[in-house]
């Protein structure tokens, strides 16, 4: 028992292994794509100085985000580190920075292109780091939605209110309809505006950030909780089901936080007498439930700085996350809540060779991999971004 509370052990170097680290690929299942030159071998030995050297070349030129769940090889040359929220206000408050290289996914270097100016450039060092959650509401079926909700007669008490970890479509529908979009560090406060100014929200595209906050943090009941699934006719809902809904739940989640289950929960509890669970919000229900303590990566980075010498704690979010705290906190027995390896891969698509393939394309006056939303939908999603940072 004490390997697997105390001790961080990394995954084998096996080809299972480097696959889930992401540095394989499976052309059967996988988008791939080419960058266009030289991508630098992950076996290079001068990648660190490298990416060191074209950094310090390109100097206040550059300025690099890096989300949490990033990797160690890659989080050591960001300027920022953070979770969605403090990187989106972190794009914003940089109007002097040339390139802004996004350490992260799609949706939120989409995000940091609305915040900057138009002479800034935001750079995705991978186009296939997307996100599965973002994925799974597409513009199309969210305005059928709408339009059903508008054939029934609520679509004028609804306000629309969607995850950042959704695309910039889906952000500039929420704008042009007086919504607002959210991070797991705000979203109690995203709803509590949202009541102020209608009855029912229609919240996109997590149904467990939505359903936790909702019931957990503002006392709602599950029975005013419905879920739509834009898999079935009507969201599979009837009239009066929706007419009765307090908050209306899109059928997404987070592959990787749904991972986590009761089981893993009251596993690690009888393994480990004591522990304290800590959950990130996109966990399911049950789990978030049963935890000890629950919020975003930044809200879970503070827990365990703070944590007294000797607590257990069992994390349940993305693996590199909770490894990065294990290593820095060896006094503090700091373990991932699920048995098995649990990596974000779309995330770990960023690793170091791509990474100094960016920086030194940007050293030769090219630039890679721009993320650009169109104007109409950058004004939108502007709207519902901009409402988000003001909140109180
Ligand atoms: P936060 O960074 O808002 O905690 O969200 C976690 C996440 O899943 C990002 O993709
Ligand atoms: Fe998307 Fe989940 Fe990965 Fe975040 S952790 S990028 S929500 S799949």
């Amino acid at each position: 028992m004490a390997d697997v509370t105390s001790t961080w052990t990394e995954p084998s170097n096996t080809a299972t292994a480097l696959l889930l680290l992401g540095r394989g690929s499976d052309p059967a299942s996988e988008r791939g794509v080419d960058c266009p030159g030289e991508l630098p071998a992950p076996s290079d030995p001068n990648l660190v100085a490298r990416a060191t050297a074209a950094k310090a070349a390109l100097g206040d030129r550059v300025f690099v985000l890096g989300h949490h769940y990033q990797r160690d090889e890659v989080i050591q040359f960001a300027d920022v580190t953070g979770d969605s929220f403090k990187l989106a206000q972190q794009a914003a408050a940089r109007p002097d920075a040339e390139f802004i290289v996004f350490c992260g996914v799609h949706f939120m270097a989409e995000s940091a292109d609305i915040l900057t100016t138009p002479a800034q450039q935001v750079i995705l060092p991978d186009l296939a780091a997307g996100c599965s959650m973002a994925d799974m509401a597409v513009l199309g079926q969210v305005q059928t939605a709408w339009e059903h909700f508008e054939d029934l007669g609520i679509a004028g008490e609804t306000v629309p209110v969607t995850y950042m970890n959704s695309s910039a479509d889906i952000k500039g529908f929420v704008g042009r309809n007086e919504g607002v979009v959210c991070t797991s560090s705000n979203a109690k406060r995203a709803l509590d505006w949202s009541f102020e100014q209608g009855s029912k929200v229609f919240f996109l595209p997590d149904q467990h950030l939505g359903r936790n906050t909702a019931v957990l943090e503002m006392g709602f009941d599950l029975d005013d909780c419905v879920l739509y699934d834009p898999h079935k006719p009507q969201g599979g809902l009837t009239d009066e089901q929706l007419r009765n809904a307090r908050m209306i739940l899109w059928r997404g989640h987070c592959s990787v936080h749904g991972r986590f289950t009761l089981d893993s929960v009251n596993d690690v509890r009888e393994r480990v007498p004591g522990v304290n669970v800590l959950v990130h919000p996109e966990c399911r229900h049950d789990v978030v439930q049963a935890a000890d303590y629950v919020g975003s990566t930044e809200y879970i980075i503070k827990a365990l700085d703070a944590a007294p010498a000797g607590s257990a704690w069992a994390v349940g979010t993305e693996l590199n996350l909770v490894r990065r705290m294990a290593l820095a906190h060896p006094d503090k027995q700091i373990m991932f809540l699920d048995k098995t390896v649990c990596y974000c891969s779309t995330m770990n698509r960023i690793d170091l060779p791509h990474l100094v393939w960016t920086l030194e394309e940007l050293v030769a006056g090219r630039v890679p991999n721009v993320i650009t939303v169109d104007e109409e939908t950058a004004k939108h999603a502007r709207v519902a971004l901009d409402q988000m940072l003001a909140l109180p």
